[in-house]
Formats: C-alpha cells, sequence, structure tokens
C-alpha cells in the first residue's frame, strides 16, 4: 500500500475510474440534453484527472467534426475526418492513444502544451457521432487504463442521452 504525504491511501487508476463512473452518473441524472450533459463530463474529467490541458468534444455536423463542450484555451473549431488526431480516430472508429503528439503526422497543436493525447470515438446506437479528446502536457499521459475508463464514462453519458443527440 502506498501512502500520500497526508496520510491518505493513494488511489489507482481504476479506484479512479469508479469513482468518477459513480459521480457522473449522479451529475448526469435527470438530464437528458446531450451537450449539458457532455459539458459537465468536460469539467468533472478536466478537474479529476491529473495533468490535463484540454478535455472536450467534436461532434459530427456537416461530414466534419464541429468543437462541443470543453475545459481549457481556445481550440480549432472545425476537423476534417482524417486530418489530426481527432479525424483519423474519427476515420477509423477506433480510440487512439498518442504518446508524443510532435511525432504524430498531421497533428493539430491547438495549444503548444500539448504534448501527448487519447481520442475515443463516441458510437450512439451503431452511428458514429463525435469524438472525446484529452490532451495532456506530459509525454505518454494515457494509457489502455485510460481508454477502458473513458470508454465507460462515454457509455455513462450517451445512456444518460437516450434519443436526444442534438
Ligand atoms: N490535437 C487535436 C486537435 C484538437 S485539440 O487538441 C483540442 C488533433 O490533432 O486532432
Amino acid at each position: 500500500m502506498t501512502f500520500q504525504p497526508n496520510g491518505s491511501r493513494s488511489t489507482s487508476k481504476s479506484e479512479l475510474y469508479d469513482q468518477l463512473a459513480s459521480q457522473l452518473t449522479n451529475l448526469l441524472a435527470g438530464e437528458r440534453d446531450l451537450v449539458a450533459n457532455a459539458a459537465n463530463f468536460a469539467a468533472l474529467v478536466f478537474h479529476s484527472l491529473s495533468d490535463l490541458n484540454w478535455a472536450g468534444f467534436y461532434f459530427v455536423k456537416d461530414s466534419e467534426l464541429v468543437l462541443g463542450p470543453f475545459q481549457g484555451k481556445p481550440a480549432c473549431m472545425r476537423i476534417a475526418f482524417g486530418r489530426g488526431v481527432c479525424g483519423v480516430a474519427a476515420a477509423k472508429r477506433a480510440t487512439t492513444i498518442v504518446p508524443n503528439v510532435h511525432e504524430f503526422p498531421g497533428h493539430i497543436a491547438c495549444d503548444m502544451e500539448s504534448k501527448s493525447e487519447i481520442v475515443i470515438p463516441l458510437m450512439k446506437d451503431e452511428s458514429f457521432i463525435g469524438v472525446l479528446d484529452l490532451d495532456s502536457p506530459m509525454l505518454a499521459r494515457f494509457d489502455e487504463d485510460d481508454a477502458a475508463g473513458l470508454e465507460t464514462l462515454l457509455k455513462i453519458l450517451l445512456a444518460s442521452t437516450e434519443t436526444d443527440v442534438n
């Protein structure tokens, strides 16, 4: 068991995501609007996970990705499928972990502090509706445990909205 300077036991990544899943379920209870729930999702994640400088959503509109609710510095508003980490994850419909964004061809630098990134597609009833994007000022901040934890949180978000997509 690891002890923190304040005496509390350190929280493992899976414990942290379990706590976040419970907090998110409570936070979104009773609201079905996707934008409202995505906004509180971004705020909860940004203020709960360490070493993030951006957390937010891009939603599919007009056959491209359009900026949605987020926390962090102002960001690029439209991303074509296949462009940047978000556009590649969108085109492949696959969770994409980039340990060093400077080695990713075509990475779109919204915040010069970003060094690593994870992008997770949002699938609603087998339709692709957007992506969750997290950026970190640390190299290799994200791993498979983050992917699994964030995918669980996204299931909670999507379940909360039922049929409301826009
Ligand atoms: N870096 C992303 C662009 C979005 S921002 O990081 C918020 C990309 O390459 O797709």
